[in-house]
């Protein structure tokens, strides 16, 4: 058993800007499933969206923004997030994170471009951004004598009023079950706030661009309380990651077509004016969409990303991580064009939360990947998540820290983990063999481009895979492993079910079955409390309509 003020579920960006901020006011436990730095954060490259020039404004950040987000955006997010946006930045200089300067190191950082921006705003350390971010903000949190960092300790569920007492009408959220990874016991953390940051959910995808610890556990704990789970269908496909067997989930920044880079053919041919008058700068979707169109029709194992016109000095400099590890396999990006496929990379859905980063479960905040917040709308415009992290920690800490002042009871006695009569599992090959299925059939069913047979076939799958990990989960002590999948395998549900609700195409989301984007744009929202179903004019859609032979 264990106590603190606040219980910080997520070593990121999100979680340790809120652990930073409510260490003034009160004892905080932050839980990170790795070691720190270990997070999506720390492997950002392109770098931080702001209003930061002379010659750029809010109006222009949120019209940008809005245009990427095709209607679905909430606007009043949108303003708090742009207009926050420059003070979040200046706490980080403060804290520490050294941006890069403009060309002759002056005063000015350097800003760069991104597709979908009309302006240069985007900061960044070269192209390890959230490595800079993250070493600034690691050394400041190892240096709060009220913050506890408890790295390989894995947080398995929220414990809400309702597991105190069945009866309960409270939603209130008193900390978390979190499993030690190196003793493999389950400690009782219990907190007055308890801030979920754990994240995005690239791995429930083949090919991703995030880091292993995206397995989707916040959003799946967070329905699991009885959270909503909002627009889990838009997951944002990278257009750019690079294609190499040796190369895991290593990102090309779009800061390179930023930069002037060309998209091309394997035989040298650039193709993208066809698709959007803004070729290379088009928004994430339609570049993905385009890419993955050209690899399937015309049967192309990856394509081409061309920055060789750049002198190579200044590519070396502006790229040395991306320069660096090309080379490691043999591509020197100043002198070759650099083979490239999508992968999964960023989950626009996740945890609704208020402008001020609370959830309808009382004293339960959410930031980061893992929440819905309504700024990304059907589709995340370059570089604006790791904005909405710190504008929305910030948020979140200060409402956190007046609801603590205002309500001073301390947090009820939890009841220990009750680990039933769970035994040590004999078959662990289960827990690989369903972590692979999943992610394989995401891919080649709820991918770039959608139909309702691939969604119906997807629902199929998990359903029984559902079944059997729910029955696995019970009858075996828990592991990390088991920990992940299950939430995986949430997630996976919650993504389908989600696309399987929309009957339209909207920026990420694109179904051959329902090309066009309706009228009126709205949340797909999911509860536990309301379990999904398949509806009748969907299974109707099935048994009417063949597939379209070459649409995809
Ligand atoms: P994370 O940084 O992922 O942190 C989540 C933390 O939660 C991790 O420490 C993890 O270990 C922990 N955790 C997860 N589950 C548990 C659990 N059950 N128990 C305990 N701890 C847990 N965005 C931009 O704006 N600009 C960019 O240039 C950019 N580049 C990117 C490049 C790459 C390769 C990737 C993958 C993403 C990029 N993004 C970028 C997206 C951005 O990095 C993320 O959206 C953002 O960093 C998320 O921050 P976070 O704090 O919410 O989550
Ligand atoms: C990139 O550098 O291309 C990633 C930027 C982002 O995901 O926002």
């Amino acid at each position: 058993m264990m106590q603190a003020d606040y219980l910080v579920i997520g070593g990121g960006l999100a979680g340790l800007s809120f652990a930073l901020r409510v260490a003034k006011s009160g004892s905080v436990i932050v839980l990170n499933k790795g070691r720190l730095p270990e997070s999506a954060t720390a492997y950002a490259q392109g770098g931080i969206a702001s209003v930061w020039s002379p010659d750029d404004s809010f109006d222009a950040h949120v019209a940008d923004t809005e245009r990427a987000g095709a209607g679905l955006c909430r606007r009043e997010t949108v303003d708090v997030v742009v207009r926050e946006g420059p003070d979040r930045i200046r706490d980080l200089i403060a804290m520490g994170t050294q941006f890069s300067r403009g060309e002759n190191g002056g005063r000015d950082y350097d800003l760069g471009m991104e597709g979908g921006h009309r302006h240069r705003r985007i900061l960044h350390a070269s192209d390890a951004t959230g490595s800079e971010i993250m070493r600034a903000l690691t050394a400041a949190v190892r240096e709060e004598p009220n913050i506890q960092v408890l790295e390989r300790h894995m947080a398995i569920d929220l414990i809400t009023a309702g597991k105190l007492d069945p009866l309960s009408k409270d939603t209130d959220c008193w900390g978390a079950y979190v499993l030690d990874l190196d003793s493999n016991t389950v400690r009782t953390v219990s907190a007055r706030a308890t801030m979920l940051a754990a994240g995005g959910a690239g791995k429930v995808y083949l090919y991703t661009s995030n880091p292993d610890i995206a397995s989707g556990d916040g959003i799946a704990m967070a329905y699991r309380a009885g959270a909503p789970i909002a627009n889990m269908e838009f997951v944002q496909f990278h257009p750019t990651c690079l294609y190499h067997p040796q190369a895991k989930s290593f990102l090309i920044s779009e800061a390179l077509r930023g930069e002037g880079a060309v998209l091309k053919r394997p035989d040298g041919a650039p193709f993208m004016q066809a698709y959007h008058p803004d070729a290379e700068l088009a928004p994430r979707d339609v570049v993905a969409r385009a890419i993955d169109n050209e690899m399937k029709v015309r049967g192309f194992d990856y394509v081409l990303l061309d920055i060789t016109h750049h002198d190579a000095d200044f590519l070396r400099r502006r790229f040395p991580t991306i320069y660096e590890r090309c080379l490691s396999f043999g591509i020197d990006i100043t002198a070759t064009p650099i083979p490239v496929v999508p992968a999964a990379h960023y989950c626009c859905g996740g945890v609704m939360t208020n402008l001020d980063g609370s959830t309808p479960v009382r004293r339960l905040y959410a930031g980061g990947e893992v929440t819905m917040t309504g700024l990304h709308g059907a589709n995340r415009l370059a570089s604006n998540s790791l904005l909405e992290a710190i504008v929305f920690a910030t948020r979140a800490a200060r409402h956190a820290t007046e609801l603590i002042a205002a309500s001073p009871e301390p947090a009820p006695a939890l009841p220990p983990w009750n680990p039933g009569r769970a035994v040590d599992s004999d078959e662990s090959v289960v827990v690989t063999q369903n972590w692979d299925e999943i992610r394989r059939f995401m891919w080649n069913y709820v991918g770039i481009v959608r139909s309702n047979r691939r969604l119906a076939r997807a629902h199929q799958r998990i359903t029984a895979l559902r079944e059997e990990i729910r029955q696995y989960y019970w009858d075996f002590i828990v592991t990390g492993d088991l920990i992940e999948l299950r939430n995986l395998a949430t997630v996976a549900e919650l993504i389908i079910a989600s696309a399987i609700k929309r009957r339209e195409s909207r920026g990420l989301h694109y179904n051959i079955d329902y090309p066009k984007t309706a009228d009126v744009a709205a949340d797909t929202i999911l509860r536990r409390s309301e379990p999904f179903h398949l509806d009748g004019e969907f299974l109707a859609s099935l048994r009417a309509r063949r597939q379209p032979a070459a649409a995809d």
